[in-house]
């Protein structure tokens, strides 16, 4: 059983004819992207816009017709992965480098929603690494900021070389461990200059797709109250 599989394939069950949608990275947002190819092929209308030069890539391959920001104001819907996400449908995003890309396109979508396996979702946000995405400038006074947060900050690599985004800024890979209140973290982050965007994504996605082992899906739905 392909669990990320199962779960991205039910979220593509939300699209609809005439929708603008954005297009999630990682291998979860893989099978998403896979599913849509095959239903325009099958005579879904729809125009898209990506989250990574990946899935941008993925969706031009499969025939899926990708537009550009300027000429839509918004998107109907956004589907993407997560690498943590809680009951509140507070989500860590960035293992896959990501993150600013995926939170502009989030933000500017009338809905997000999130597909995950089951061992994404957890009671308290933080095991998995924080990514924080920096500018090369003086990363390491940028660094030394994320550390003073309380957390063991790493800059990515890939191979010998540092990780570089599609925006061409370092990610700092931030061990929490256990993160108290994702809404005050998020604060901290955003006021160390040097920060581009963080991988927290807090009051973003309307709903969660978890796909589990047994075969089963669980439906999460954000309470509008957060
Ligand atoms: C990409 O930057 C990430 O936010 C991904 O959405 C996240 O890492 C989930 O990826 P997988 O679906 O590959 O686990």
């Amino acid at each position: 059983m392909n669990v990320k599989q199962l779960a991205a394939e039910k979220a593509v069950e939300y699209v609809e004819d005439g929708m603008k949608v954005g297009l999630g990275t990682g291998s979860t947002a893989y099978y998403a992207i896979r599913k849509l190819g095959e239903r325009v092929k099958a005579g879904l209308k729809i125009t898209a816009v990506a989250t990574s030069q990946a899935s941008e890539e993925q969706a031009r391959e499969l025939g899926i017709p990708l537009v550009a920001f300027g000429d839509i104001d918004g998107l109907d819907l956004t589907i993407d992965g997560a690498d943590e996400l809680d009951q509140k449908l507070q989500l860590i995003k960035g293992g896959g480098g990501a993150l600013l890309r995926e939170k502009i396109v989030a933000r500017n979508s009338r809905r997000m929603v999130v597909i995950a396996d089951e061992s994404k979702a957890v009671d308290t946000l933080g095991k998995f690494p924080l990514p924080v995405e920096i500018v090369p400038f003086a990363w390491e006074w940028t660094l030394a900021g994320l550390t003073k947060l309380g957390c063991k900050a790493e800059l990515r690599r890939s191979g010998d070389e540092l990780y570089k985004t599609d925006n061409g800024n370092y990610i700092a890979d931030c061990r929490f461990r256990a993160i108290a209140s994702a809404p005050e973290l998020a604060r901290s982050l955003q006021s160390i200059t040097g920060v581009v965007e963080h991988g927290l994504f807090i009051g973003i996605a309307d709903l969660a797709i978890i796909a589990k082992q047994d075969g089963s899906i669980e439906i999460v739905k954000r309470e509008s109250n957060l």
